[in-house]
């Protein structure tokens, strides 16, 4: 029986210098709290090692907060702090504008990055997402915005996020430079990248993809009842069983082996886990220790997905 094996070796990000830890924080809950609440989550993550930290300009809205709170927070603790910058490497999105809702033409995305940095309060985004397709921006107008970015230093890599394969191969073939990230929404219950030529496509091109919402989201940790309301409630229960028997079998946690069955895929993926608790920040790290076997991995694939494989 073959197994799969995990090691907390960096993992490079596409073809660029850049390379990260093989979990990556998200700062999509991050906003609402005091500079010290926040600071203490980032120096638990590079603490345990997590070096590679996820923004985006819109993260704030969902908490009840504003468009930027999240990166104007993080902002705060840099400048509180400023020699965490030399041990992080930032990435952040653009390109959603409340109420239109997208927007990656060139002037948009320009002052959308400009404000970024501002907000950050550093000199240069390691990596550049576009948060979501535009499907009235030409990706020939983005790329070029995108060029001149990164000629100008305000950004280091490129990448992608929500892009179908055909999105990406678009505004690839206009970009002088590789994108070196693509950000699907994927964990053992969103499965759709292993099928829908995501994953496929940034194991083509080398790109890393980077999966948002590893643990659904929270999801996986509903009370029974709960999971019982949710959409494929019933498959959910029967995913939740499946990981807590994996889990018991190697005296790991649930979100462990959660966060593992991605690591184990040989995409290289990177999850950003998006706990807001520092214990969880380093009991993350747990993932890294699960041992799989090719069953073991297609056991918690059948369960998420409700049938067998053929
Ligand atoms: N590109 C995009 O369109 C996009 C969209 C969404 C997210 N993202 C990125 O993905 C990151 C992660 O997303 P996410 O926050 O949805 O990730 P997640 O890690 O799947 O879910 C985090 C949620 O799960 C809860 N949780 C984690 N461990 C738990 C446990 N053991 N027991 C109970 N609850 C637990 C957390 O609550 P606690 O805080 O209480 O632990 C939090 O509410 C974001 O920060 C962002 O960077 C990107």
């Amino acid at each position: 029986m073959t197994t799969l094996n995990l090691t907390d070796s960096p993992r490079p990000l596409g073809q660029s210098a850049i390379s990260a830890f093989p979990i990556a924080y998200g700062c999509w809950r991050f906003a609402g709290t005091d500079v010290a609440t926040a600071r203490a989550k980032i120096e638990t993550a590079l603490e345990v090692g997590i070096d590679l930290f996820d923004q985006a300009d819109v993260y704030g809205c969902d908490g009840g907060g504003e468009f930027g709170d999240s990166e104007a927070l993080l902002g705060r603790v840099l400048h509180e702090a400023p020699s965490l910058r030399d041990q992080m490497k930032i990435a952040t999105k653009g390109g959603i504008v409340l109420g239109v809702p997208y927007d990656s033409s060139p002037p948009a995305l320009r002052s959308a990055c400009e404000d970024s940095l501002k907000r950050l309060r550093i000199e240069s985004i390691d990596l550049y997402q576009i948060h979501r397709p535009d499907f009235l921006a030409h990706p020939a107008a983005t790329a070029q915005v995108l060029g001149e970015l990164r000629e100008e230093g305000k950004i280091r890599e490129v990448g992608v996020s929500n892009y179908s394969p055909a999105q990406l191969s678009a505004l690839q073939a206009h970009l002088p430079f590789d994108l070196i990230t693509q950000q699907p929404e994927f964990s053992c219950w969103e499965i759709s990248p292993l099928r829908d030529g995501v994953l496929d496509q940034c194991m083509e091109r080398g790109l890393t993809p980077l999966a948002w919402s590893p643990l659904a989201g929270g999801r996986l940790f509903l009370s029974h009842d709960e999971v019982m309301t949710q959409e494929r409630g019933p498959q959910l229960a029967v995913l939740i069983e499946t990981l807590d028997g994996l889990a018991a079998e190697q005296e790991k946690s649930r979100e462990a082996v959660a966060l593992s069955w991605l690591l184990a895929h040989p995409a290289g993926v990177i999850p950003i886990i998006g706990t807001q608790d520092p214990a969880r920040i380093r009991a993350s790290l747990q993932a890294l220790e699960v041992q799989w076997t090719r069953s073991r991995w297609n056991q918690v694939l059948e369960a998420s997905q409700g049938v067998a494989l053929p």
